[in-house]
């Protein structure tokens, strides 16, 4: 028998822009069998588009003022403590969470990057691995800790890179991995627990 029958988390997806990641998830979530239910969605930017795809979905969402990151994490925690949240997913967030904040939370944190960790972490992922020549690249789904880009890694895929391949062809084609992988990675993450 599966560990977690009938049994769906709640789930807060943080934002910070497009929200391609965001709209995959919630898919996801609509399905018969997904062990998730998307209760929050959370921004550091009001004008980030996932929230009208959020609004449109009649998913709760807050846009977060950031004056400073004391304020903004207690702001954050208060909400995931009304909603008995059960685990984040950030999703193309650009804040980096504290080590006060992750421990305050002490549920998990799901991150995804565009870029086989622990291989090129930070920004501009894609140009730094043309750059360096890569054969592959890809994306990972991995927990957070205080440290960018560098906890337990839940899943990976690889693509090839070719000759013809640049910044623009790559993002697209890692993107369409991400969307494929991140409720993967909850599946394998939650089967786990
Ligand atoms: C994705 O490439 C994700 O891996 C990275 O930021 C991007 C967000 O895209 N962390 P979207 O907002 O989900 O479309």
């Amino acid at each position: 028998m599966e560990k977690l029958t009938g049994i769906k988390k709640k789930v807060a997806i943080f934002i910070s822009g497009r929200g391609s990641n965001l709209k995959s998830l919630v898919k996801y979530s609509k399905k018969k069998n997904s062990k998730i239910n998307i209760i929050l969605v959370i921004s550091n930017n009001s004008k980030a588009k996932g929230l009208k795809y959020a609004k449109k979905n009649k998913i709760k969402y807050y846009a977060v003022y950031y004056k400073n990151l004391y304020n903004f994490e207690k702001k954050i925690l208060k909400l995931l403590k009304k909603f008995k949240i059960d685990f984040i997913c950030l999703a193309g967030f650009m804040k980096i969470l504290s080590k006060n904040f992750i421990k305050k939370f002490k549920k998990p944190i799901l991150n995804i990057h565009p870029s086989l960790l622990p291989k090129f972490k930070g920004l501009e992922t894609h140009k730094r691995v043309l750059k360096n020549n890569e054969k592959y690249s890809g994306a990972t789904v991995h927990l957070v800790t205080s440290k960018l880009d560098s906890g337990k890694i839940i899943l990976q895929k690889k693509i090839k890179i070719f000759k013809f391949d640049n910044e623009k062809t790559l993002e697209k084609k890692i993107l369409k991995i991400e969307h494929e992988i991140y409720p993967k990675a909850i599946i394998k993450f939650l089967s786990n627990l």
